[in-house]
């Protein structure tokens, strides 16, 4: 059997979440054939990572100049694309046009040129392009795809979505790239993108006007003045910082081996520092945001995102005309700390219990109950490996739940972002239609591919 040959653009963090199944699992089936970064450091530590504990070998290393050569010489069939999430759409554009298909992380990418650059690019090629919404294959949200496929509340007409991101989990966002709206968005983007396209998918409903307020309250410089804690803006990054060794946000990157060396040893190729303080000056995204969706077939979402709370999670409520679902998934907080999903765990919070995830339906006239589920383990409530499994196994079972989302998916999620971002710098209301043409004559998400 022909294996098929995967190329990697972007080795930080979360590729390893992807490289690791593909060199092992997944290996007679599936040729890892290179990888692309900006920083020879971080390729040099996944390829030591696979030539070693991995049991496979060391790839070719192309920095991301030679990334059209890399396509050339090794002849993938497939790029996956984990880089800062702004440049996706350089590699996917690139990439589909030298006759690959791609698997990109979320978010698609950032603005509406760049996809409407990428929706051109797939019509003109006729390439494959997926997006790895790995939210969608987590079981307990599986199941809430089911109920409400199934009819169990009726017709559904409102949703609300609460998400909350902690200090540990949503403060890391502000250490890093995703800080400057240039490089991800902002989180309306960059993570909304999960909520949204569950939503999409959880309703089979194509979104058709945002509104939303954003503002940064909490991370910056002037926030922590104004709240009398300029202590913790006094030095611009964690690591080595003496003074910081209280600091509750502080994060040292010598204290965990793979932070070590893929980011503070890769600083001097890639320029990237993975350990700013969250309260230095610069910081250009919002840490709280609210929205209003109306989508093409009435429904509405209201949903806010809060990035400085003491608990990670969302509840999600569904109104259907026959009665209410409700969703509520607090399993704790992590970071991506690049470490192998089979080491992933939970940090302990202190002084809070875990609660779990659970779903209860209260049909009208009825008396409510809960939805038995199994227990949940590994990495994103046991996401990664199933859609690891979906991506690289050529015998899986067919996706009968429609949890496979492509280009247009893609799009749809990441316009209620996009849009919303507008809405805040404009106080208006902004119609998707008008930010990218998304097959306007279509009404459900499974229409589009
Ligand atoms: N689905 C999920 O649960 C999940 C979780 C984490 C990250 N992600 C996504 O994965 C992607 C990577 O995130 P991460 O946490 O690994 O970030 P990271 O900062 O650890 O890694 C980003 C990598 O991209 C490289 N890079 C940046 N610009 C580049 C360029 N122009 N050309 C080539 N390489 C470039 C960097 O050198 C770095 O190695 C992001 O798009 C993010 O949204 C998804």
């Amino acid at each position: 059997m022909t294996k098929k040959r995967y190329a990697f653009v972007g080795t930080g963090g979360r590729a390893l979440s992807f490289l690791e199944p593909l060199a092992t699992t997944y290996r007679d089936t599936n040729e890892l054939v290179a990888l692309c970064d900006l920083s020879p450091t971080r390729m040099a530590y996944y390829n030591g990572m696979l030539a070693g504990e991995l049991g496979f070998h060391a790839v070719p290393a192309y920095t991301h100049d030679r990334f059209d050569e890399m396509l050339r010489v090794e002849k993938p069939d497939a790029v996956f694309v984990c880089t800062v999430d702004a440049t996706h759409h350089d590699y996917i554009v690139r990439a589909l046009r030298a006759g690959c298909d791609v698997v990109t992380e979320k978010p698609l990418t950032t603005d509406a040129e760049k996809c409407r650059l990428i929706l051109d690019t797939v019509r003109q090629t006729g390439r494959k392009l997926r997006v790895a919404f790995n939210y969608r294959w987590a079981p307990f949200r599986t199941k809430v795809r089911e109920l409400i496929a199934a009819g169990t509340i009726g017709r559904v007409r409102s949703v609300n979505l609460e998400y909350l991101l902690d200090t540990n989990h949503g403060a890391d966002y502000f250490r890093r790239w995703h800080a400057q709206a240039a490089n991800s968005g902002t989180l309306l983007v960059h993570k909304s993108t999960h909520h949204f396209d569950l939503v999409n998918w959880w309703l089979d409903a194509i979104p058709q006007q945002v509104f939303a307020y954003g503002d940064q309250v909490f991370y910056g410089r002037k926030n922590a003045l104004a709240r009398g804690d300029a202590k913790l803006a006094a030095y611009p990054r964690y690591t080595g910082e003496p003074a910081a060794k209280d600091d509750p946000f502080r994060l040292d990157l010598n204290e965990s081996e793979p932070f070590r060396r893929l980011y503070l040893d890769a600083e001097a190729d890639s320029g990237y520092r993975r350990d700013q303080n969250v309260f230095r000056e610069g910081i250009d995204i919002p840490d709280q945001m609210s929205l209003n969706v109306r989508y093409r077939t009435g429904e509405l979402l209201t949903y806010s995102l809060t990035c400085y709370s003491p608990r990670e999670g969302m509840r999600v409520c569904f109104n259907g005309d026959r009665g209410r679902i409700e969703y509520h998934e607090f399993i704790g907080t992590h970071m991506n700390r690049a470490v192998r999903p089979g080491d992933f765990k939970l940090d302990a919070k202190p002084g809070s219990e875990p609660e779990g995830e659970w779903i209860k339906v209260y049909p009208h006239f009825q008396t409510g109950y809960t939805v038995p589920m199994p227990a949940q383990t590994g990495p994103h409530g046991g996401a990664d490996a199933i859609l690891n499994e979906h991506i690289y196994s050529p015998t899986v079972a067919p996706d009968t739940l429609g949890r496979t989302a492509g280009h247009e998916q893609g799009a749809a999620s990441i316009l209620v972002g996009i849009a919303g971002v507008q809405s805040i710098a404009t106080n208006l209301p902004v119609n998707l239609l008008d930010l990218v043409p998304l097959r306007p004559e279509a009404t459900r998400l499974s229409e589009l591919v």
